[in-house]
């Protein structure tokens, strides 16, 4: 998604200079059209679709959206553009003038000189009807349309424009984003996590990120599961505490989430405001509060003392479950929670061990999150050449993983990194229950619509 600010400088320019009167009409979104601050009658031209259209005695109101924002257009015509073609779904092109509106509801509004259809649509046939809120389930079934309905319009710009801000989150500090890989001759798999990748990288240049599609093969219709998900991971050299690990994620959550709220409030809203009622209060809880630190043994402890009963028993050494998770964000009164220093048991090769006793853990650190549970996981990795080497020897990996050795044979560092699910962060920011919702195209165990 882009901005029509050049169109728009382009249309100033063409109607403040003397415009003969068939100069062709500037092609303008229809969130450019509505960023128009005083209309004065420019000749444009809008694309898109009809979200509702409305006939009077001698005038016809068309409401045309083209996925640039939340709200439409508001084109007015006169009744004899009338035609059954010109109906909910279809896709027109309409030119005329853009003037101010008498109505308080917009700024500007489309008189239309010209109306054309560029495609009719089956309104008996096409499976969302005007005026109707449909439940999100339902909307899944159309992954091929419900990006045109507004709920999912909504969540899609947000996608996008966190994507963007994420971008810049790591631009500014001169972070190299390393692109993922494609193309083999060898039986390859696909990645679970780019993280080696981005520790080769990081040997190079010191801070590194990467942010795209990975694959699980995950045997789970969760509502925060995916078998293709995108991951946002970083990986920072010279590196030595966690501490400093977890100021990173917490600033690239909140900086995210602030700059989706200023760029995009309406789709924020709508998200807020239908699908998940309380949200707005909840983030901004999030988001002035500072997120806080326990350790696996603390959280142990507070699961051990709770007055629920678990499926699964919280025992030092046994792996967290979503109802733990679940309860340790509540207990800490739903800000998000930094869970520290795992079990070595538990966690991969890679992870830094804290040489501790008698309960031996590694520096490894989630982040679990009101709503979601385990948003983030990362960890302080494993820079010591002997230690590494036991532990990949124990796994009987050392051959496999001599390259990865190698980076602590020539000029090692400390360094941690983490990943970050951006499907589950949206979940978080905008409250949607299902993981399925905030993708465009939702692979699941048995499940590849498109
Ligand atoms: O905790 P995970 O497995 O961490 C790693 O893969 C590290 N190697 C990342 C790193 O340090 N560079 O995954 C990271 C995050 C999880 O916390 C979760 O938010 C998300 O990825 N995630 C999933 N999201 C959707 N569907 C799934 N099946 C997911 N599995 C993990
Ligand atoms: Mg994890």
């Amino acid at each position: 998604m882009f901005r029509a600010r050049c169109l728009l400088r382009a249309l100033r320019a063409c109607s403040s200079a003397p415009c003969p009167r068939q100069r062709p009409a500037a092609r303008v979104s229809v969130r450019g059209a509505l960023g128009v601050q005083s209309a004065n009658g420019e000749r444009v031209k809008v694309q898109g679709w009809i979200r509702s259209i409305r006939s009077q005695k001698e005038v016809l109101f068309l409401h045309v959206n083209d996925g640039s924002s939340l709200e439409s257009l508001q084109v007015v015509a006169d009744s004899s553009f009338d035609s059954r073609e010109l109906a909910f779904g279809s896709s027109v092109e309409v030119q005329g003038q853009l003037v101010k509106s008498p109505s308080k509801k917009q700024n500007v509004e489309l008189k239309a000189e010209k109306i054309e259809v560029v495609g009719s649509c089956d309104a008996k046939a096409f499976p969302f009807k005007y005026k109707e809120r449909h439940p999100l389930e339902y909307l899944r079934q159309y992954p091929h349309l419900r990006c045109r309905t507004n709920v999912l319009g909504s969540v899609l710009r947000v996608r996008s424009e966190a994507t963007a801000a994420i971008h810049s989150f790591f631009k500014p500090s001169s972070k190299i984003k390393v692109p993922e890989e494609n193309f083999f001759n060898i039986p390859v798999f696909l990645t679970v996590s780019g993280q080696l990748h981005l520790e080769v990288m990081s040997g190079a240049f010191t801070q590194v990120f990467t942010f795209g599609p990975t694959f699980r093969a995950e045997n789970s219709q969760s509502r925060r599961h995916l078998a293709e998900f995108y991951m946002v991971e970083a990986e920072i050299s010279f590196l030595e505490s966690l501490q400093d690990l977890m100021q990173v994620m917490e600033s690239l959550f909140k900086t995210t989430a602030m700059t989706v709220l200023s760029n995009c409030p309406k789709d924020v809203e709508l998200c807020h405001k239908f699908l998940a009622p309380g949200q707005k209060d909840r983030l901004e809880h999030m988001l002035k509060n500072n997120f806080l630190i326990i350790s696996y043994t603390e959280a142990v402890e507070i699961l051990k003392q709770a007055s629920q009963n678990f499926t699964f028993t919280p025992e030092w050494g046994a792996d967290l479950h979503t109802e733990h998770e679940k309860y340790l964000v509540k207990h800490c009164g739903d800000i998000p929670v930094f869970v520290i220093n795992y079990p070595l048991v538990l966690k991969p090769f890679y992870m830094r061990d804290n040489e501790d006793g008698p309960q031996h853990t590694v520096a490894a650190v989630d982040l679990l999150v009101p709503g979601v549970g385990e948003l983030f996981g990362g960890s302080l990795r494993e820079e010591r050449y002997h230690l590494l080497e036991q532990r990949l020897a124990r796994l009987g990996l050392t051959e496999a993983y001599q390259w990865y050795l190698d980076l602590r044979r020539f000029g090692s560092v400390p360094h941690g990194g983490f990943g970050m699910g951006f499907e589950r962060y949206l979940q978080c920011i905008l409250g949607i229950d299902n993981i399925k919702d905030v993708i465009p195209f939702p692979r699941f165990t048995h499940s590849c619509l498109l």
